[in-house]
């Protein structure tokens, strides 16, 4: 039995976070639970977003299950996300995001898997107000983050047969800091004479994902871009219900839906758990368990293909009570 530690958010997170865990239950995942409130309401009521007992956990299990959190704009605290990743230096942020042919979208046979830089670019949260209409932000690319998020793009298509990977940037315009990542791609692209390696910029790539996105294999970018292209990729497949991630540093592992916390659907048991769920399939297949992870994955596509059965975001009706019980009759 592994332990992980789970953050249960804000929003939808309390709801389809407890859906994950009855359906990993159910499929007797060989896990133990360290389930923790996080976020606003952990906030407001104890003064802290994450409480020192649920950090200690994550230090300890080294395993994180995360629910969204909400992060107000513009003001208050940081994005608790920006802090996870920072601090335990989650340096890879991998989404990938493939068709399922029981969604329908006018997009058909996408497989791409972003790699998303995640510690560094503009993320690093550095901003100076100059003067009252001025404000400078700062972005920060270095070739040792550079380096290991491409060099595990590379590793990753090669483990997993992928034919290519390209780099996303705009090195047009940042000459310097995105003309930097592009380099140590192609320096790090002559290792990999077997994989195909190309370059985009990243107006060019929004273009391309919807014109022809069966072109794009792995794609490895700083993380704005990652940031803001992965959700577009998520649009390609039926959307954020359906693109679940891994966040990978040295020593731990963070999985997480892409999306947020969705307020507006919040407490209306219609939120669609799969990205999670499929984020806690990732979770099994990083710890070995890959048979319960391909039997988690047979029973969503089964229920997704019998078509009856599908959230509202997805074109159902269904509940995501309903779903969840419906999955788990698979098992
Ligand atoms: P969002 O991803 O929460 O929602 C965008 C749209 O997608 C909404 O219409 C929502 O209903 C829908 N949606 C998202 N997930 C869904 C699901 N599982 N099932 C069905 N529909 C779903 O993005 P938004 O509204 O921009 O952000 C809300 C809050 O979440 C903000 O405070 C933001 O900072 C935070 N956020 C947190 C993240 C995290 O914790 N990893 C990631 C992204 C945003």
């Amino acid at each position: 039995m592994k332990t992980i530690t789970v953050f249960k958010g804000d929003g939808i997170g309390p709801e389809i976070t407890d859906a994950v865990l009855e359906i990993l239950k159910a499929a007797k995942a060989p896990l133990d639970y360290e389930i923790f409130r996080v976020g606003e309401a952990e906030y407001e009521e104890n003064g802290a977003l994450i409480p020192e007992k649920a950090f200690a956990s994550f230090e300890r299990n080294k395993i994180l299950l995360k629910s969204p959190i909400t992060t107000p704009v513009g003001k208050g605290f940081r994005s608790l996300n920006v802090t996870l990743r920072e601090k335990y230096d989650l340096y890879a942020n991998i989404r990938p995001a493939k068709s399922n042919a029981a969604v329908v979208t006018p997009f058909k046979d996408v497989d791409i898997v972003t790699f998303r830089e995640n510690t560094e670019d503009l993320y690093v949260g550095v901003e100076e107000q100059i003067d009252a209409g001025t404000v400078h932000a700062t972005k920060i690319i270095t070739r040792r983050a550079s380096t290991r998020i491409i060099a595990d793009a590379f590793a990753y298509a090669r483990a997993q047969g992928r034919k290519k990977v390209t780099c996303v940037h705009k090195a047009n315009i940042l000459k310097k800091s995105d003309g930097l990542f592009l380099s140590v791609f192609r320096e790090i692209a002559e290792n990999y004479p077997d994989i195909e390696a190309d370059d985009k910029i990243v107006d060019n790539v929004c273009m391309q994902l919807v014109m022809r996105p069966q072109q794009f294999d792995i794609m490895v970018m700083p993380n704005l871009y990652g940031d803001i292209v992965s959700d577009l990729t998520s649009g390609l497949i039926g959307g954020l219900g359906l693109l679940p991630s891994s966040n990978l540093g040295k020593d731990y592992a963070m999985f997480e839906a892409v999306h947020g916390s969705a307020p507006d659907i919040a407490g209306k048991n219609i939120a669609n758990p799969t990205a999670l769920l499929w984020s806690a399939c990732m979770m099994l297949e990083h710890l070995g368990e890959l048979d319960v992870a391909a039997k988690i994955r047979r029973a969503v596509d089964q229920v997704l293909a019998e078509g009856s059965c599908k959230t509202p975001d997805i074109g159902g009706k269904a509940t995501t009570a309903e779903y969840c019980s419906q999955i788990i009759g698979r098992f």
